[in-house]
């Protein structure tokens, strides 16, 4: 097993469930430090009572939706362990229905966790990654965040969000040390599925999470899968080893503007 994230301080959103729970538990297996964190005061009992015999699990009710929560996990676990190597940005929940019958509460609620839970997972983590000069940020988007299925506009919004989110960061930020990958799923066999059963297709979450690990592990940017998913969605596209390296000249270019003249337009 790789060493990659033996001793390192991980934090992991809606940890206590489905992908974000896999996570924990492969990060855990490689020897990380990892605060799973989840807004279901169920799901983090059940955890807890899991990995009591794992010294290095902290499990903690947080929302992601409110600022002052989840900057004060990010802030507490960087204090407590003199740095912070990775914030996965997990925390989410689906939302597939015919669009007569979304409501203004629930595009709040979909975009209020799957994208600002997101955005403030970022903001409070980038001021203590640039400053350590090393980090790794990692949001989960979904397949739905690079193709769009019908039935599924509010989540699709939020994912999309999330992936244009995270691969402009990913440029902007490497110079800094600092890493962003964006996970893609197709189907996961979690809970998010509620009472229906999961898709036949749907892969099982120890599954996801080598994959995800994997593709974190190596840096990439964008993480999508199954293969055949990733093969597809990249169809007729520029190679995307021209696009990384248009973007990172870009990046270049951008940075020298704003530090020479203060703007780029
Ligand atoms: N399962 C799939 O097929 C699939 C596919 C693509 C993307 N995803 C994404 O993967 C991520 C994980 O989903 P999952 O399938 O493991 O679902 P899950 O329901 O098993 O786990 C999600 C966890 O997030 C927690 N959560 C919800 N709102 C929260 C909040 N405000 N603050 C903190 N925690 C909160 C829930 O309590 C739950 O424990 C989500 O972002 C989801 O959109 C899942």
């Amino acid at each position: 097993m790789t060493k990659a994230f033996a001793g390192k301080i991980c934090i992991v959103t809606g940890g206590c469930s489905g992908i974000g729970l896999a996570v924990g538990e492969a990060l855990l297996k490689r020897g990380a430090v990892v605060y799973l964190a989840d807004l279901s005061e169920h799901n983090v009992e059940r955890t807890r009572e899991k990995m009591k015999a794992q010294s290095n699990a902290r499990c903690a009710v947080v929302d992601v939706t409110r600022q002052e929560e989840i900057a004060g996990l990010i802030r507490s676990a960087a204090a407590e362990n003199g740095r912070l190597d990775y914030l996965f940005n997990n925390a989410g929940i689906g939302a597939t229905m015919p669009f007569e019958r979304v409501t203004l509460a629930t595009w709040e609620k979909v975009i209020n966790i799957n994208l600002w839970g997101v955005i403030y997972g970022i903001d409070a983590a980038f001021p203590i990654m640039e400053k350590q000069g090393f980090g790794h940020i990692v949001n989960t988007s979904s397949l739905a965040g690079v193709i769009a299925p019908p039935y599924q506009a509010v989540y699709c919004a939020s994912k999309y969000a999330v992936t244009g989110l995270g691969e402009a960061l990913r440029y902007e930020l490497a110079h800094k040390g600092i890493a962003v990958t964006t996970i893609c799923p197709g189907n996961v066999a979690t809970p998010i599925f509620g009472d229906a059963a999961p898709p036949e297709d749907a892969i099982l979450p120890e599954d996801a999470a080598e994959i995800i690990l994997a593709g974190v592990e190596q840096k990439k940017g964008i993480v999508i899968f199954p293969r055949n998913m990733d093969t597809f969605v990249r169809r007729g596209q520029m190679h995307p080893e021209e696009i990384e390296q248009w973007m990172f000249q870009e990046a270049e270019i951008r940075r020298k503007a704003y530090a020479d003249h203060g703007n780029y337009y």
